[in-house]
């Protein structure tokens, strides 16, 4: 698909299940707790027909969030089936990582193609702070289990919260020097609670970065199908990232829109969600579906506004783990 920017669009992320077994400060707030219901959550058969209408659209990526997405039910079976449907070239998954080892080898055999996972700290009182829950060992072996199943990439996620987990961006950057992993620092987006979180730009981390690693070389963004740019470092095997949404905006290249697990479409992560389209998730309505897509990625916002205090476009209620990332 083609938006009226003449940008192409080809990667959709679906959030599967607003719920989490963490409850990280930036991502939920308290009184999300009690997520919305099961009920209104799209089912599996729902985001079959959704991807197949997606596809005969132009689609070739899908990534699957949450919410923490392992903690759906029937999880694998959806990425199978996904994987099945003529023209999806990948399928990705963006997971917490926490209960990877009861997955990883179905996820495999299911045909995942790549995992990124989110790491925000390695000190175990430090994690337990952001997420509420010490859980930072099970993690580590996780993501040492996630290298040995030969995917075509494993991707850490680090939020810069800026004075809460300063302290461990070097740490979490060598994790890169030994292994074939690439590891993403990432702007904190003021959505829900990331609003009251300290702001720091990747810049200012790449610069620490460099001088305790030496000069980053060599950007290339082509190592997925989202906004990171990443560098080589001297003497790692692995690479460094940055998605730097707010002080280098990647909006004019942007490719993907995304749905949410109640069956609505966000054409852009900024604004509110476009429309709801659950109720034409059927095979009946499908050339509808098709149409309905069509015409709301045509179109998609030109860019996101984050540095704007306009409250009204901006999609105020929502937390990230409505919104999947
Ligand atoms: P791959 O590189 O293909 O794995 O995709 P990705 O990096 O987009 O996936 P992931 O789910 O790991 O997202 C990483 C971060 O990028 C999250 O914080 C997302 O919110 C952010 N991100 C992804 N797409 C966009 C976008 O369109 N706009 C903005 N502002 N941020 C985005
Ligand atoms: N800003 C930037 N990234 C965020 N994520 C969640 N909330 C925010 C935010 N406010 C990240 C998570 C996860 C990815 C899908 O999005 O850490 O890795």
């Amino acid at each position: 698909m083609i938006d009226k920017y003449k940008r192409s669009i080809d990667y959709a992320r679906i959030s599967v299940i607003d719920k989490c077994n963490l409850n990280c400060i930036y991502c939920t707030t308290k009184e999300n707790i009690n997520f919305s219901p099961e009920r209104g959550t799209i089912s599996d058969s729902e985001i079959i027909i959704l991807c197949k209408a997606l596809s005969q659209l132009g689609i070739k990526n899908i990534k699957i969030t949450g919410g923490e997405p392992l903690i759906r039910n029937g999880i694998v079976d959806l990425i199978a089936n996904i994987k099945n449907i003529d023209g999806i070239e990948n399928i990705t998954l963006t997971t917490n990582g926490i209960i990877l080892d009861k997955y990883i080898a179905s996820l495999k055999k299911a045909g995942l193609d790549s995992m990124n996972i989110s790491l925000d700290a390695l000190d175990n009182d430090l994690f337990k702070s952001i997420t509420g829950h010490n859980k930072i060992n099970e993690l580590l072996k996780n993501i040492e289990m996630a290298l040995e199943y030969n995917f075509s990439s494993i991707k850490i996620n680090c939020v810069l919260l800026n004075d809460l987990n300063h302290s461990e961006y070097v740490n979490i950057a060598s994790l890169a020097k030994h292994k074939n992993i690439f590891v993403r620092f990432i702007e904190v987006m003021p959505i829900g609670e990331g609003k009251s979180q300290g702001f720091i730009s990747s810049e200012m981390i790449k610069i620490e970065l460099e001088k305790e690693f030496g000069k980053f070389e060599g950007t290339t963004r082509t190592l997925g199908n989202g906004p990171a740019l990443y560098y080589n470092v001297a003497n790692f095997i692995g690479k460094i990232g940055f998605i730097s949404a707010i002080s280098n905006q990647f909006c004019h290249k942007c490719n993907r829109i995304r749905i949410t697990s109640d069956g609505s479409i966000k054409n852009c992560l900024y604004y509110k969600k476009n429309a709801s389209i659950k109720h034409l998730l059927n095979e009946e309505n499908f050339k509808e579906l098709k149409e309905t897509l069509y015409d709301i990625v045509y179109e998609k916002e030109k860019s996101h506004d984050f540095d704007n205090t306009n409250e009204s476009r901006n999609a105020d209620m929502e937390n990230m783990s409505d919104i999947g990332g």
